[in-house]
């Protein structure tokens, strides 16, 4: 992190500002907004935020570490990056930005099914670490050779979405005329002409496009078919007969994301799941949903049988603190990273990471923690 960047942007709030001053409206708020009215991703930050920790001064204490474990695999900091669709249309060559950030700095990278990197790619950006994140196509065919091609990528997790049997409702993206994928309307066309550095690196990336999907995608379709097709592919509504075949062929490790209630937890283990992330895709699903905090707390008791990480909300190094002092083995952001990239472009991933971490381990040396196991130790119930 550059001193100057670090001086500028020592917080998420201040990439976010500078972001939504970089993206033509229809981006930012595509990236920015909940759902309906807000509640859930206001209610995600605001209640991780009452988590309280306490520091143990007058322990023998030389400095933290801030290594972690989980899935077997060893990551320099408990967070990582959270799958994001359409990531091209937010800021062009984003999670080309992001993987390779992550692999700097050796954080884990998910990679959506709908963005606009395809797997292999990703694959080679990563040294073959980056996770997959799959949405569960409807047919099979499809889905086994989504699931070989991860496999022969060499991801060593498969994340497998459940958080989504509808889209969510969003107002912003209904206003602007937003769909998967975008229309091009006269309004969306006069706010990318007011946002030229957007404009610039779209021309120079190209429009963005499904790069995973591209082979099962029929050609010449306009933007419009375009949507229908995805529609078609997909299905978001999961149970264990959708599950088992994709547990039977997956050989690496099978995570389960958007996770939010006790009972799909443990149905989760009887799966065979070798992980959950408890999340609620950052409030853009259900208004009415917990935070993914207290989605959380019923969920550690299980901790012994699949590893439990979480995402939605956080948006600080004190608040992964929080969720890890919590009980979850591991944390995601989505947005926080975006906002980075946008704000930041090629800069961006290294100093978002680079600023988490630093906020991270301050908050570990200011509690006296050694380790990132210990940290539920210095909850306050
Ligand atoms: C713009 C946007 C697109 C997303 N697309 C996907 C996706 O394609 N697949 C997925 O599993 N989650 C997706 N998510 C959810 C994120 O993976 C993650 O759960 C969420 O962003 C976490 O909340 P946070 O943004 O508050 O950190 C998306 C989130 C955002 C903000």
């Amino acid at each position: 992190m550059t001193s100057e960047i670090c001086s500028r942007y020592p917080s998420i709030s201040d990439l976010r500002e500078k972001a939504k001053n970089r993206l033509p409206q229809f981006a930012f708020e595509y990236l920015d907004g909940g759902c309906n009215e807000d509640v859930s991703i206001i209610r995600n930050t605001a209640e991780i935020r009452e988590v309280q920790l306490q520091p143990r001064y007058l322990r023998n204490f030389g400095e933290s570490d801030t290594q972690t474990k989980v899935l077997g695999m060893e990551f320099d900091a408990p967070f990582g990056i959270s799958p994001v669709g359409l990531q091209g249309l937010m800021w062009p060559n984003s999670p080309e930005i992001l993987a390779k950030a992550a692999q700097k700095h050796n954080v884990p990278f998910i990679l959506s099914s709908v963005t606009t990197m395809g797997i292999e790619r990703a694959s080679e950006l990563t040294e073959g670490k980056a996770w997959f994140q799959l949405y569960n196509p409807v047919d099979d065919a499809v889905r086994n050779d989504i699931i070989d091609r991860a496999e022969a990528a060499g991801c060593p997790v498969l994340v497998l979405l459940c958080d989504v049997p509808t889209f969510g409702y969003r107002p912003r993206d209904i206003r602007n005329g937003l769909a998967l994928p975008p229309k091009m309307s006269l309004k969306n066309i006069l706010q990318i002409l007011g946002k030229p550095a957007w404009a610039y690196n779209t021309l120079k990336y190209g429009q963005p496009t499904f790069e995973t999907l591209k082979p099962y995608t029929p050609e010449g379709l306009n933007l419009k078919q375009l949507g229908q097709f995805m529609d078609r592919t997909f299905s978001g509504k999961l149970n264990a007969e959708k599950i088992k075949p994709i547990r039977d062929k997956w050989k690496g490790k099978l995570v389960l994301k958007g996770v939010a209630s006790e009972q799909d937890t443990k149905d989760a283990i009887d799966l065979g799941f070798d992980g959950i992330i408890v999340s609620n895709h950052g409030g853009r699903q259900l208004d009415a949903a917990q935070s993914t905090i207290n989605s959380l707390r019923e969920m550690t008791k299980y901790g012994d049988q699949i590893e439990i990480m979480i995402d939605s909300g956080l948006r600080s190094g004190p608040d992964i603190a929080r969720a890890m002092a919590s009980g979850a083995k591991f944390t995601f952001m989505g947005r926080s990273f975006m906002y980075g990239a946008a704000a930041l472009g090629n800069k961006g991933g290294d100093h978002t990471i680079s600023m988490v971490k630093t906020q991270f381990k301050q908050v570990m040396d200011q509690l006296c923690c050694g380790r990132v196991e210990d940290l539920p130790n210095h909850l306050i119930k």
